[in-house]
């Protein structure tokens, strides 16, 4: 089977993580590199946690500083550490990495180069706020030539995890959606309208930890920390799997049913900024710009998700033989 070449960037976190070790079960998958992001933890944090995973599953795969802030921000983002932790990935301490060390590439150099060598084939992963493909195309305007598709977890069409309307991989960046929506890339939103549907229950962390890998344990103690965490009553913050979620469109899109619409983000609004204004009723006149995912089959998507977490685990046992 011929892979498809992917990055994967991403504000690891505990879900963030889980899409990362689910990944490496996908074999239609070749995984380029890593490129970190602030987002659920400061980017200091979320480039080790990207760094030590990879390291501790085995493999060799280029990982990436990237924005430490957002477009316009001054500050970096410090919002989720009580729903991901202190470090991003819950209760969880991975062994600091050792023997690997960051591509001295930052993240948009790192995309860009890699798109440019792989000339149209490079799709893009995007589990937090989209910052560093924003970055990316101020820089080199001509990347959407060299991107086959873009896989965004982010915005809603239903209403916020955040604010009254937004979502927070686009809360904490709207500006930087605002520029790729324009881009021409071609793309899929998955957003909280899907993925707040995905709850990861018991049952899936038994069945994990049965399987006995460096993987599903893994996966079954963030999915304990992700049960257990509390944030007022909020249904959002239990252990929905949003960013596995983008994964599945991408590599597994018959999950879920899509509408191709016209939308933008709020950069602005007493109640709103960060919303994304996704077109439903197609008042604006205006042409579709992103393909978004409106219904998931939760059921289909839980179990491909725990087998391609089983898979990743039969894999990195073999790659740390
Ligand atoms: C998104 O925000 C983060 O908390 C998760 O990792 C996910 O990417 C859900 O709103
Ligand atoms: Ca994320």
């Amino acid at each position: 089977m011929k892979k498809r070449p992917f990055i994967i960037d991403c504000d690891t976190g505990t879900d963030d993580a889980i899409a990362i070790v689910a990944a490496l079960g996908c074999e239609e998958m070749e995984i380029v590199g890593i490129t970190s992001v602030n987002g659920n933890v400061p980017e200091s944090y979320t480039s080790r946690n990207n760094l030590n995973l990879i390291e501790y599953l085995g493999y060799h795969i280029p990982v990436c500083h990237g924005a430490i802030l957002p477009l316009l921000g001054s500050k970096a983002t410090e919002a989720s550490t009580a729903i991901h932790g202190k470090t991003g990935l819950g209760s969880t301490e991975l062994p600091e990495a050792e023997h690997s060390d960051f591509d001295p590439r930052i993240a948009a150099q790192f995309i860009y180069e890699e798109a440019v060598k792989r000339n149209g084939e490079l799709e893009l992963l995007v589990t937090g706020p989209i910052t560093n493909i924003a970055v990316c195309l101020c820089e080199h305007p001509d990347l959407p030539n060299y991107i086959r598709h873009l896989y965004f977890m982010g915005g809603s069409t239903v209403g916020g995890n955040v604010n009254t309307t937004a979502e927070f991989n686009i809360w904490v960046d709207p500006e930087a959606l605002h520029v790729v929506l324009q881009s021409g890339i071609p793309m899929t939103m998955v957003g909280l309208n899907v993925s707040n549907q995905t709850e990861m229950r018991p049952s899936e962390e038994t069945l994990l930890r049965s399987f006995g890998t460096r993987e599903t344990n893994l996966v079954a103690e963030l999915l304990v920390y992700m049960m257990n965490r509390s944030v007022g009553a909020s249904k959002v913050f239990r252990a929905n799997m949003h960013d596995p979620l983008a994964l599945a469109a991408a590599v597994f899109p018959e999950c879920m049913k899509y509408e191709e619409y016209f939308g933008d983000t709020e950069c602005a609004g007493t109640y709103t900024r960060g919303h994304t204004a996704i077109d439903v009723f197609r008042r604006s006149g205006k042409e579709p710009n992103v393909r978004v995912a409106v219904e998931v089959d939760v059921d289909l998507f839980r179990e491909w998700l725990c087998d391609r977490i089983r898979i990743s685990g039969e894999n990195g046992e073999a790659v740390r033989k």
